[in-house]
């Protein structure tokens, strides 16, 4: 079943809500019990598939030892998917408020059915998001991605992840940690097959994507945020790709009766196109570790 939506004014909004409104059990299908669309870590002795969920919590629970999160009073998800983290926070991490932006009203609905009175979820974009109660702590966890548009030229890019950033250290308490997972591109020549690729990735189903390259980002954060941390997990992300596919190839026939043949092997290629530019070293998947400056 397809989530019919009028459209929003604004066409950013659309682009995301093209992809993120699809159904929730086509996502459930997916994505697996654990709802989280974004790297995992696995162990090197598990399966994709079999150890999707644990792979999940395995990094989320690392995230928010990271952020310092524990007994915190209150803590930022920025881009915040079907609602894991925030979950997890509340339930395991001892976090008493945990609040959570998406643009897909699929996914807020979805948090709804969570009925856990710490999540507050809003459908609000980063760049409209403001706070009189400061957080303790932020996530960022594969969504800036989506954040920059690829038709700004470089330099209004960068003047806008620097918003981003500010956004965000407004938001936080002084010293307070934000942790971001991002994909970020090399420079590298790119085949006629890779630019067919991209195309596909940024006019058709993720219109006007932009995966930033990391200088572009730690500019955006100097002065803000002291780095802490940066290190590179590319295979994260590209384990996690191949694990959705999986999960896609073996329940093919119900996905296409809730979607249609035409939403399934739009999902295939994308998965597919994200897994081996990652396992072919175009794109990285980078966990950042940054602090507030106080
Ligand atoms: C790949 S999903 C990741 C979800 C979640 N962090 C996870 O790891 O499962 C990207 C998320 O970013 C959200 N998003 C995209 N653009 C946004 C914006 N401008 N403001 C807030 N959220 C946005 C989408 O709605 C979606 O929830």
């Amino acid at each position: 079943m397809t989530t019919v939506a009028p459209r929003s004014v604004d066409p950013e909004v659309d682009a995301v809500r093209h992809h993120y409104e699809v159904s929730n059990e086509f996502y459930a299908l997916l994505l697996g019990p654990s709802m989280m669309y974004s790297g995992g870590y696995w162990d090197p002795e598990e399966t994709l598939t079999g150890a999707l969920d644990e792979a999940q919590f395995r990094k989320l629970d690392l995230f928010a030892e990271l952020a310092g999160a524990k007994d915190a009073a209150r803590v930022l998800d920025i881009g915040c998917g079907w609602g894991t983290m925030l979950n997890r926070l509340t339930t395991e991490h001892g976090v008493r408020e945990a609040v959570g932006l998406t643009l897909s009203r699929t996914q807020e609905a979805f948090i709804t059915g969570l009925d856990n009175p710490r999540i507050t979820t809003r459908v609000e974009s980063w760049a409209d998001h403001t706070t009189d109660e400061k957080y303790d702590a932020a996530f960022c966890i594969n969504a800036l991605e989506h954040f920059v548009s690829s038709n700004l030229p470089p330099r209004e890019r960068t003047k806008r992840y620097r918003f981003f950033f500010n956004q965000v250290a407004k938001a936080l308490n002084p010293g307070a940690k934000f942790v971001l997972h991002t994909m970020t591109a090399e420079a590298q020549p790119m085949s006629r097959e890779l630019l067919a690729d991209l195309k596909f990735l940024q006019r058709s189903e993720f219109e006007g994507m932009h995966i930033p390259h990391l200088h572009e980002l730690t500019a955006a954060a100097e002065g803000l945020f002291e780095v802490v941390e940066i290190v590179n997990e590319r295979e994260s992300f590209a384990q996690a790709c191949r694990a959705w596919l999986e999960r896609l190839a073996a329940e093919r026939d119900r996905a296409v009766a809730l979607e249609g043949e035409e939403v399934v092997a739009r999902f295939e290629r994308y998965l597919d196109i994200f897994a081996y530019t990652l396992e072919d070293k175009f794109f990285n998947n980078f966990r950042v570790t940054i602090a507030r400056r106080g």
